[in-house]
């Protein structure tokens, strides 16, 4: 089946966060909004007939996880990711930054050191802070272009309170897919200094032809053994409100450990919606998500060349997964201190600034592009505006 995303799907009046709240975030519903990591395509069609089941049953009381949806997930990881992993293996919770949260307050104590790789998808921060716990700051280093990691760094900044590091893999927001090899380096590293690692690859089907998106654990026994591997099919088949995301546990001891935590919590239901669209994107939505994949990078493919033709003071770092651009601002002639008033009240754009993220200095956005073309062009255009008065 062909599927449309140019038509554009009104998502105004919906309770959509990044639509209808956009006010509380920015201080005003006039912007065209860009930010939150959703998409505005509907999901494919086997997934909205299973919820459309669900819903006509119209009995929705607590719900378990069936054998079928162990199946599914176990089917698409191997086959999309070629990691092998085990029914044993899952945890369930309603959200990955409900489980990294969960995740910290199960290994860390007060007072502990955990690393993060800056600029970062911000809820990270809570997450340490959440569970008073020490952001231990390894920026990534822009060099050609892409971002890198700094493991020098981060060897320095280890130390005896430092537990564990928050990998996110693809990286939200530089777009980084990092390789193999990257990834086998720094889980030596982790190894050596005794980290523990919770990796979150929620974007890891967002990719792009010329990068391949490696699972952290899937690289080494020994990587396995250490580390919480954070999924879900929200990014991918855009169910982030269904509320499901699948939390990979192959060490026996973490998963008694992070159990306890979940107890605790009494996290243990799923909801009925999450689960049968989980398994229907797993099962029923590969050729989707081929020509979902496609478009977003014809869309990144239109917005680079529009901004080296029509501003090339905007530095596009090209992002090899998510469908999120980080965008340097730096050089575009407006101060930085009006910058983001610029974009946000004079463009109306509702774009999400850096400093957030963790970035050392003012001046780049996030810009999220899974939207049908016409509205990205649109809020070139919009840039473009400010851009080019000044
Ligand atoms: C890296 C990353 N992790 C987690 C999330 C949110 O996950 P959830 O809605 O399952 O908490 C996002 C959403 O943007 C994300 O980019």
């Amino acid at each position: 089946m062909r599927y449309d995303f140019d038509t554009v799907i009104d998502r105004n009046n919906t309770n959509s966060v990044k639509w209808d709240f956009c006010d509380k975030f920015f201080g005003t519903k006039d912007v065209l909004p860009l930010w939150v990591a959703d998409m505005d395509f509907q999901s494919p069609r086997p997934v909205i007939d299973a919820v459309r089941r669900v819903a006509e049953h119209g009995i929705f009381g607590y719900t378990g996880i069936p054998q079928s949806y162990y199946d599914a997930a176990i089917g698409w990881m191997k086959r999309r990711h070629n990691w092998d992993i085990q029914q044993n293996w899952f945890v369930f919770t309603p959200g990955v930054v409900t489980a990294i949260n969960m995740l910290v307050r199960a290994f860390a104590q007060p007072g502990d050191g955990i690393v993060l790789q800056t600029p970062v998808y911000y809820p990270f921060f809570s997450c340490v802070k959440n569970n008073d716990c020490r952001v231990v700051d390894n920026p990534l280093r822009l060099e050609n272009g892409q971002y890198v990691m700094d493991l020098g760094d981060l060897e320095k900044k280890i130390d005896d309170r430092t537990k564990m590091i928050i990998l996110c893999s693809p990286h939200n927001p530089v777009g980084r897919v990092w390789t193999k090899k990257e990834l086998t380096e720094l889980g030596a590293l982790c190894l050596r200094r005794n980290l523990l690692i919770i990796t979150d690859e929620i974007h890891e089907d967002i990719v792009y032809p010329g990068s391949t998106h490696t699972a952290f654990a899937s690289i080494d026994p020994k990587f396995a053994d250490r580390t919480i591997t954070c999924t879900s099919a929200s990014k991918t088949f855009n169910l982030a409100g269904l509320h499901i995301s699948n939390i990979i546990v192959p060490g026996p001891d973490l998963m008694r450990r992070f159990q306890q935590t979940l107890m605790r919590c009494a996290v243990h239901s799923a909801d009925p919606f999450g689960v049968a669209a989980t398994e229907a994107a797993y099962r029923h939505g590969e050729d989707w998500l081929g020509q979902l994949l496609d478009y977003l990078k014809d869309n990144l493919s239109f917005m680079t060349q529009y901004i080296e033709k029509k501003m090339p003071q905007i530095g596009l770092i090209q992002p090899q997964g998510t469908y999120l651009a980080w965008l340097d601002c730096r050089y575009i002639g407006i101060p930085q201190t009006e910058l983001k008033d610029c974009i946000i009240y004079k463009a109306k754009l509702g774009i999400e600034e850096g400093v957030p993220f963790g970035a050392a200095e003012p001046g780049y956005f996030r810009l999220n592009f899974a939207c049908p073309r016409s509205i990205l062009k649109e809020a070139l255009e919009r840039l473009e505006k400010v851009v080019t008065s000044n």
